[in-house]
């Protein structure tokens, strides 16, 4: 027979993710593109990065830097990430087979909760949450337990994360600085963690994306500070955020050696290692911690000038401690539905945000929106601008 005989047949495809859809990101960017609204929907920087960090890259480069580098990340690399960590949380992990670079921390995450979960393993999600954990964890067999974080103030409730643990509980994973409602945990909430997690075998996924980026002269909390959580911790954080380069998505993991055991088995057979002259460049820019230590003056002084503004509107203004989020409540101003709210506000006052309803399974509304000051100050001035005509 030939192919010209034969039926072209694209077999019926079962999907494993049927409650993922398009996001309510890429709805809001292009509703805000359409609308000519700015858009402090989406979480990225609308500057550049340090162009000496551009220029450590294209060095890289113009070495010859280009080939495949080691499968866990280069050694310069890791031993940066771990001397970091040494310096700024006080634990020390081996750069060898303790410290994994990543393709961010979206590879970072996904490829932890591979490692660890199995069917029918229970793993514990604080909602509202980042938008890739449950997918993530429904790709490994795994059961998702939402637990929810404090209405409005969004604080850990041990109670309920107790009551969410049973025999079956694989991991718990936790995210401060938070998105989307910029709480940070305080030193006795990771302890609270620390005490609860002692008598059990559960994992934490620890993302830390916003380390960097914690306000008003607090401390993150990593969970590596923590001896009874970094032994049982997988530390993911993301240069994407630390240093302006969202797109350039490199991360990193910091785990005990048997987990980066694990963690590296899967993570070999799904990206293998992560760009080389990226690599290099972040290896090289990262010898000064400047970059990193200036980070929360630099953004605190973005969120103050937001906060600032948004006094002249009629939105209830909601604690920033940390990420480049800030969170407002809408009842005064509106009665839609948060999902609502933000159509409208994109459409007809032209800005972008986030409904935080879009960060829980069940949809819950609050009247909580998130706007991201990750911004230059005039797209901030416009915005302000517009929102105080509300
Ligand atoms: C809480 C959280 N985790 C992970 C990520 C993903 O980071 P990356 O871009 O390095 O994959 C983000 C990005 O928005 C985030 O907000």
């Amino acid at each position: 027979m030939s192919s010209d005989t034969l039926e072209a047949r694209t077999p019926a495809l079962q999907t494993k993710l049927p409650a993922v859809g398009t996001t309510i990101f890429t709805v809001m960017s292009a509703l805000a593109t359409e609308k000519g609204a700015v858009n402090l929907g989406q979480g990225f920087p609308d500057f550049d990065c340090d162009p000496r960090l551009v220029q450590s890259v294209t060095d890289a480069m113009a070495k010859g830097l280009n080939q495949y580098p080691p499968m866990a990340g280069i050694p310069q690399l890791r031993a940066a990430v771990a001397g970091k960590i040494e310096a700024m949380y006080g634990h020390s992990y081996d750069p060898a087979d303790e410290v994994t670079i990543t393709a961010g921390a979206t590879q970072a995450i996904i490829t932890a909760v591979l490692a660890i979960v199995r069917p029918g393993d229970e793993v514990i999600v604080l909602e509202p949450c980042y938008d890739s954990y449950v997918p993530n964890i429904e790709l490994a067999g795994g059961t998702v337990v939402r637990v929810p974080l404090s209405p409005h103030t969004f604080r850990p409730d041990f109670a309920k994360i107790e009551a969410a643990i049973t025999p079956r509980t694989r991991a718990i994973l936790v995210n401060s600085p938070h998105n989307p409602s910029a709480t940070v945990w305080t030193a006795g909430e990771m302890r609270q963690l620390e005490e609860l997690l002692a008598p059990t075998d559960i994992f934490v996924i620890s993302d830390e994306v916003y380390e960097h980026m914690v306000y008003d002269g607090q401390e993150h909390q990593s969970a590596a500070r923590f001896p009874g959580l970094a032994a049982r911790a997988f530390i993911v954080s993301s240069f994407g955020k630390t240093y302006h380069v969202t797109g350039w998505k490199v991360g990193y993991v910091a785990a005990p050696r048997p987990l980066t055991t694990e963690f590296r088995k899967v993570h070999q057979f799904n990206v293998f290692t992560v760009n080389t002259p990226v690599q290099h460049g972040l290896a090289t820019y990262m010898a000064d911690p400047q970059p990193y230590l200036q980070l929360p003056t630099f953004y605190q002084r973005k969120r103050d000038l937001f906060r600032e503004g948004l006094k002249n509107t009629r939105f209830s203004i909601l604690p920033s401690e940390g990420s480049y989020f800030q969170c407002v409540d809408i009842a005064k101003v509106s009665d839609l539905p948060e999902e609502d709210f933000c159509k409208w506000l994109t459409s007809e006052i032209g800005v972008a945000a986030i409904p935080l309803s879009a960060f829980y399974g069940n949809g819950f509304d609050q009247r909580v929106v998130r706007f991201c000051f990750a911004k230059k100050d005039e797209t901030l001035k416009t915005a302000l601008d517009r929102l105080a005509k509300l």
